[in-house]
């Protein structure tokens, strides 16, 4: 074999196992990773979360899909430490907001759509996951459809009445940086074609 004839054949199976490698590798795709290692995270260092990471997670949330394109949510970010520890006492749901650097309330407008509740919770699920790309822990803990969390929600933050709070997330920098996701994954619940 030649020099060149070399030099191709070396670049083809380079080119080969670059594809071979891409198929067979898809679990380690950043953002594959991202949404199989999200965790529900219930305890914080005191370290506080960067003002560019807090954008990050709000821009996350606006990314959401919503029926109609209508975008019916309203993001309320806290890191008032008063507000924090006063809805952790009383919601007790939620006691990890006691000692969270930070929360952020996806609220919907109920009149605006009546899928304020599906679309909230997509834009719920994208601060979820941008928290775990951006080595953060959160949590989501309901406030709808509770009215008795939503009313504590509403006397820390108030909000017009076509205003409903869906979920107070959590966040920090994760107490157990290893914490491991739950293996949720079931066989038993996939069907093809028929039920
Ligand atoms: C609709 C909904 C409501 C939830 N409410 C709470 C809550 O009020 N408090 C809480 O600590 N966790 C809450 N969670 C988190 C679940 O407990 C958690 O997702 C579940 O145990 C699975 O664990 P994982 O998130 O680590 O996979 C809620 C999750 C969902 C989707």
């Amino acid at each position: 074999m030649n020099k060149i004839t070399f030099t191709i054949a070396t670049m083809a199976l380079m080119l080969c196992s670059c594809t071979f490698n891409s198929n067979n590798d898809m679990t380690e795709n950043p953002s594959i990773k991202t949404i199989l290692n999200r965790k529900s995270v219930r305890k914080y260092t005191e370290q506080k979360v960067e003002k560019e990471k807090v954008d990050l997670l709000v821009r996350a949330a606006f990314a959401a899909p919503s029926g109609k394109n209508l975008r019916p949510w309203e993001i309320i970010v806290v890191d008032d430490t008063a507000i924090l520890k006063g809805l952790g006492e009383q919601l007790h749901n939620a006691p990890m907001l006691k000692n969270a650097p930070l929360a952020i309330i996806i609220a919907g407008d109920t009149v605006r759509s009546s899928y304020w509740y599906l679309d909230c919770s997509a834009a719920t699920e994208n601060v979820l996951l941008a928290a775990e790309a951006l080595k953060l822990g959160a949590v989501w803990t309901a406030a709808y459809p509770y009215d008795d969390r939503i009313a504590v929600i509403k006397s820390f933050v108030p909000m017009p009445d076509n205003i409903q709070p869906l979920v107070v997330i959590p966040i920090g920098y994760p107490l157990d940086p290893n914490k491991q996701p739950m293996d949720k994954y079931d066989e038993s619940k996939i069907h093809y074609n028929k039920f």
